[in-house]
């Protein structure tokens, strides 16, 4: 099965095209335009790899993504290309509305232009894989139950409206025009090559760079997290074996308050990278003016894709913190390189 990928120099996107690459499934062309938070050195263990290929290019050109598809009698485009940073939406809205929905627009209508040029064969094995989150169900009080693939769209920020517009569109495209998608929508993932702009690493980056730890507002929202790896299992199982049309909810099982998982973020460093002053990381927590619109908490129902595709996460948050922590202890070179010139520039005015 030769798969697209697109967004695929992303966090999400890199960790599941070395998941493929590493496994032998594939072949695998990554579709990305690199943004700022595209980066291919995540990718330098597969770039020279037989069944890899890297194209340049935004999901909303439609002449180079239409001859990709046909060049490469493309199986499967697995749709990660977005903009994913919530605050970030906030203080520039439009370019999510631009990439995410009308990209996404393009990509299907690009989509929708080759699937119907396929022989029988070809379009029975062709899916189309959007990957979106929890986000678009907006927010769950402490003792509402989880979001199912159920739940009403009610998306709270800018980010998540313009994830919930492009779930809508591929939607429509399954509907109208036969379409064969899918969607998948998946709670907060960490795990390795994750860009120091969402909590997880950023509290680890800040940590050791003995910077505050900034906490939103009283720290008590409540996020599901979910180790990538188990994502990109899911994902994969989802692409073998979900049903055409559905959608399927993702998470880790792994509910956790903000505070909390900075303290743990601060007690792993503190056995694994003490503090030259034999302090704990903790004393760098600082709470900071709060997100406008900040959803209180997410929380993922996973009976689903585990009734109908035998999938699970292995990781406990336990397990996964470690690992990321790790991960970045280790890659102080991977860090070094995607925290300078742009990104000091956003944290240092985001967090004015
Ligand atoms: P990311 O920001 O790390 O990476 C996004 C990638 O998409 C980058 O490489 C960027 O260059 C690329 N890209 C953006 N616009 C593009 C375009 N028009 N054409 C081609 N490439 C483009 O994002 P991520 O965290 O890896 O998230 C991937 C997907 O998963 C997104 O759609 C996001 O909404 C969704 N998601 C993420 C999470 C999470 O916790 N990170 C959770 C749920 C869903
Ligand atoms: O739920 C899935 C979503 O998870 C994805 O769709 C998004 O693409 C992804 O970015 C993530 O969104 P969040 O807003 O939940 O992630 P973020 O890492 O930005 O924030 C996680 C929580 O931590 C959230 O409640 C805000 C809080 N936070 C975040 C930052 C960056 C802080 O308290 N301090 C911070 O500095």
């Amino acid at each position: 099965m030769t798969i697209l990928v697109t967004g695929g120099a992303g966090f999400i996107g890199a960790n599941f095209i070395l998941y493929c690459v590493e496994r032998g499934l594939g072949p695998v062309i990554n579709l990305d335009k690199l943004t700022y938070a595209g980066n291919l050195n995540n990718l330098d263990s597969v770039a020279e790899r037989d069944g890899y290929l890297f194209v340049k290019c935004s999901i909303d050109d439609q002449s180079i993504v239409s001859e990709l598809l046909v060049n490469h009698s493309v199986d499967a485009i697995v749709n990660f290309a977005a903009e994913s940073h919530v605050d970030r939406s906030i203080s520039n809205p439009e370019i999510f509305f631009e990439n995410n929905v009308l990209g996404t627009l393009r990509l299907l209508e690009t989509t929708r232009n080759y699937y119907s040029s396929l022989g029988r064969q070809q379009k029975e094995r062709f899916r189309f894989l959007h990957i979106s989150t929890d986000e678009v169900f907006g927010t769950l009080r402490e003792q509402d139950p989880a979001f199912t693939e159920e739940s009403q769209y009610r998306p709270n920020s800018p980010y998540a409206a313009s994830k919930a517009a492009s779930d809508h569109i591929v939607r429509a495209y399954g509907e109208t025009y036969a379409l064969p998608v899918i969607t998948t929508n998946c709670s907060n993932n960490y795990g390795p090559y994750q860009f120091p702009e969402k909590l997880i690493p950023l509290i680890i980056h800040n940590a050791l760079q003995g910077k505050n730890l900034p906490v939103y507002g009283d720290g008590k929202q409540v996020r599901d997290w979910l180790f990538v790896e188990d994502h990109c299992s899911a994902i994969h199982q989802v692409l073998g074996a979900g049903r055409i049309g559905e959608s399927y909810n993702v998470g880790g099982n792994s509910e956790k308050q903000n505070i909390d998982v900075v303290h743990t973020i601060c007690n792993i460093l503190d056995s694994e990278r003490p503090r030259a002053d034999g302090r704990s990381y903790a004393e760098q927590v600082t709470f900071v003016k709060d997100r406008p619109g900040h959803d209180r908490r997410y929380a993922i129902d996973t009976s689903k894709v585990t009734r109908e595709l035998g999938w699970a996460p292995r990781e406990t948050f336990d397990s996964g913190i470690r690992k990321t922590v790790r991960w970045y202890l280790d890659n102080a070179a991977w860090v070094a390189d995607v925290t300078s010139g742009a990104y000091r520039e956003w944290v240092a005015k985001h967090y004015a």
